[in-house]
């Protein structure tokens, strides 16, 4: 049963993964994922509170285009996107800070359509604060917060009629494309006929600047990679040693994603008491900690149709780096 805490009285919170269920869901997936070809760990070990911190503040780097891109797109047009989708309830999955989604909140608004907001993170004590300040500066409407993984909890988002489901930030380039594919399925069964989708996706473009967003000159990303070891660690009582891994962020062209992950400098044996297994890494092996897969329009127009999906509008900055895309379910 999803369990609420007393926060502020006007919002709602919902806790449908609890630490003790992502911590065991973790532990699981870490099992298997380090017999992978490459090994690998996956990136909600980045999203503890420090992680989150650490996240936001690369999306003010001077490198990190993506998230000023994105709230270019949405300055230009969140009133179109408003009109369109006319949602009661604005949907946010992996919310994060809910920073740029204001411009989107401020256009549902004078819109004269928003009663809810629903933000979903897994990250809980990100979502807990950006809810409680979403709630405090749009007074007239309710927050409804979920503590969930939006791989796993979709059919539990709160009802709205018509909802906007957004889903910012490129976070989609986070998944393989299986993954993907079974996301975006379940994403247009959880949609009803008037509801809409809201998706930001980065582009293919020059591997230097993808590369320059990733390797940064204040070694942001680095800490944040890193941090998912030391969450690996804490959890799993561990002892990786950060100095026996270098951190790397290369573009792949043949999946058209950066490769991000910390390569093994030397030949080495590392054991996992929680798991009761040991790890072994050559020298120069890599451990993948996340994917960060880029898109062009065809791609995901395809991605989005065979999963009954129908993309109804495209928007993209001047300098074509990101793109919104708005969605609905085909009938
Ligand atoms: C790349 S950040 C994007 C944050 C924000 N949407 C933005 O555009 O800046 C990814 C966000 O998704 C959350 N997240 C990652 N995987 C998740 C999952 N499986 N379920 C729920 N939230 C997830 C993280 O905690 C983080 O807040």
């Amino acid at each position: 049963m999803p369990e609420r805490l007393a926060t502020e009285p006007r919002i709602r919170v919902d806790v449908l993964l609890d630490d003790a269920d992502r911590r065991s869901g973790l532990l699981d997936e870490t099992f298997w994922s380090l017999r992978e070809q490459p090994k690998q760990i996956s990136p909600l070990w980045l999203y503890d509170e420090h992680g989150s911190r650490l996240f936001d503040r690369i999306t003010r780097l001077p490198e990190y285009y993506l998230t000023r891109s994105e709230r270019g797109i949405l300055r230009a047009h969140a009133a179109e996107i408003a009109a369109a989708a006319g949602a009661d309830t604005l949907v946010e999955l992996g919310s994060g800070t809910s920073e740029k989604t204001r411009l989107l909140l401020d256009a549902l608004r004078k819109e004269g359509t928003l009663a809810l907001f629903a933000p979903l993170d897994v990250s809980r004590e990100v979502l807990l604060s950006s809810a409680e300040a979403v709630a405090a500066h749009y007074p007239g409407i309710g927050v409804h917060a979920v503590v969930g993984n939006f791989e796993r909890h979709l059919n539990s988002v709160p009802a709205g009629s018509p909802r906007l489901l957004a889903f910012l930030g490129s976070t989609i380039g986070n998944l393989v494309p299986e993954r993907r594919e079974r996301f975006l399925g379940e994403v247009a069964e959880t949609l009803e006929p008037d509801d809409r989708f809201l998706l930001g996706i980065d582009l293919v473009k020059s591997p230097d600047r993808i590369e320059a967003a990733y390797n940064d000159s204040e070694g942001l990303t680095e800490t944040f990679i890193r941090n998912a070891l030391t969450a690996l660690n804490r959890e799993l009582g561990s002892r990786f040693d950060q100095a026996a891994f270098a951190f790397e962020a290369r573009w792949d062209a043949a999946h058209e994603w950066v490769d991000i992950g910390l390569r093994s400098l030397r030949q080495q044996t590392i054991a996992l008491p929680l798991l009761e297994v040991d790890v072994s890494f050559a020298e120069g092996e890599f451990l993948r900690i996340e994917v960060s897969s880029k898109f062009r329009r065809a791609g995901i127009e395809a991605e989005l149709t065979s999963a009954g999906l129908r993309l109804e509008r495209w928007w993209t900055d001047a300098a074509g780096d990101f793109a919104l895309v708005l969605a609905r379910r085909v009938r």
